[in-house]
């Protein structure tokens, strides 16, 4: 026997694992069993910051709720294995509730056995068929109609149209929500995003997991910092008006969401990290997707705009499409509670985090099925043509343990992004003048 064996036969307490919680030393417990991360998480697929958010932790649930082939994975994980709790040590740690964990377990097994997670393939091959469709279009309308701005604009829309649904689309595969191996997943996924969106997919899975592992979670979810521009929650905004941390005038942030929020995030914030991430962490295959969709860009339409009339088409589509994503994306979270750590069961933190918005076909088509945010949390890796499926038992869950779960009409759910900004700002402004 190596000396991976002996190792693997120790026997710990919940106390001895969350003593080994920090960068150079990360244990996480799945299904009873401890494993030594420490090294792994810098090859770890997903990213290493996501293990890192459970360091010291169970991860039990997100561990199945990311993981295709399992039986894949446990084979890498053998090795990583360094014992198991102690038999007089409950399957759940810390603020975990062992009756929510066991019954969403139920469910997920049964969502399984319902064929719920089971991919229709014609649902992705009209998704993607509608996006090339719609950029074939657009090309052909210029080069038939000209260049005059009527022919421009709706050259744009389309466009931008096609953009946002490749987010979405892009969204599938990176789940690995389609194909069945990991793999076919992979290669999907970086034709959508790099060529067919220019932008790439270890920075968008690196952001996306930490997202998902950790919800609205302050220090943890990358989509809650907001690099001092806008405070969110209730806690954050409090915490720096008592420092006196004045970047930007919050009380006003409601406002300024529309000018520096939606018009911004993709055109600027999301170019400049894309391009930063992949040339620091040196990503040279997504580099080559992203250079190919610029110039497959540039070929087909600087010949009829010029070079800067080209760039400024695109800066425009990134515009229309950053309005579109961000309203998209921000009306599940932002109004949703926003805090430190607390380590609570995977079901209990993602319904604290997340709202839905009310099916409609237009509502699925036009967020991606994110309208279904909820059952997209708990079930990351299934397909999003079968969320409806298994809303009404998530619901049901829901209500069996007093979770609320929340479901709002489009506009209610974007006017709920201002509303809590605006409250948001109130408390900061409060805490900033009186504390
Ligand atoms: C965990 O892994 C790190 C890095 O490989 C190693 O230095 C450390 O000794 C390991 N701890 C245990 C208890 O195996
Ligand atoms: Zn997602």
């Amino acid at each position: 026997c190596n000396r991976g064996c002996r190792m693997a036969g120790g026997v710990y307490t919940w106390e001895d694992v969350q003593s080994h919680c920090t960068k150079t030393d990360q244990w996480v417990v799945i299904n009873r069993k401890v494993y030594n991360v420490t090294q792994w998480a810098k090859r770890h697929p997903g990213g290493f910051r996501v293990l890192y958010h459970y360091a010291g932790e169970d991860a039990t649930e997100p561990f199945s709720a990311f993981h295709p082939d399992q039986k894949f994975v446990q084979k890498y994980m053998k090795a990583l294995q360094i014992g198991e709790l102690a038999a007089t040590e409950p399957s759940q740690d810390r603020n975990k509730n062992a009756a929510v964990m066991k019954d969403f377990q139920d469910l997920y097994v049964k969502a399984e056995s319902q064929g719920m997670f089971r991919t229709r393939p014609l649902f992705f091959i009209l998704h993607l068929g509608h996006i090339i469709l719609l950029e074939v279009l657009a090309l052909l309308m210029v080069r038939y109609f000209g260049t005059n701005w009527i022919v421009t604009l709706l050259c744009a829309v389309m466009l931008a149209t096609a953009q946002s649904q490749a987010g979405w689309l892009q969204h599938d595969f990176g789940h690995l929500s389609v194909f069945k191996k990991s793999y076919w997943n992979h290669v999907v996924h970086k034709f959508v995003i790099g060529h067919i969106k220019g932008a790439s997919a270890n920075w968008w899975n690196h952001r996306h997991f930490q997202h998902h592992a950790k919800p609205n979670v302050v220090l943890k979810d990358p989509d809650i910092n907001m690099l001092n521009l806008f405070v969110l929650g209730d806690s954050q905004p409090v915490e720096y008006g008592i420092k006196k941390i004045k970047n930007m005038p919050y009380n006003h942030q409601h406002k300024y969401f529309f000018l520096v929020g939606p018009p911004l995030l993709i055109p600027i914030f999301f170019h400049l990290q894309i391009i930063q991430t992949m040339i620091s962490r040196r990503y040279w295959v997504d580099l080559v997707w992203f250079m190919s969709f610029y110039i497959r860009y540039f070929y087909c339409y600087v010949p009829l705009y010029g070079v800067i009339g080209a760039t400024a088409l695109l800066f425009f589509v990134r515009f229309m499409e950053s309005h579109w994503f961000v309203w998209v994306t921000q009306m599940n979270h932002i109004p949703m509670e926003i805090d430190y750590e607390k380590h609570q069961d995977w079901l209990t933190m993602q319904l604290q985090s997340t709202c839905n918005v009310e099916q409609s076909f237009f509502n699925d088509w036009f967020s991606g099925h994110l309208n279904f945010q909820i059952e997209h949390h708990l079930f990351p890796r299934m397909p999003r043509h079968n969320y409806y499926l298994v809303a009404p038992h998530v619901e049901a869950l829901c209500k069996k343990h007093g979770i609320p779960y929340q479901t709002k009409t489009l506009w209610q759910a974007f006017s709920d992004i201002v509303t809590s900004l605006k409250s948001s700002g109130d408390l900061w402004l409060d805490a900033y003048l009186n504390k």
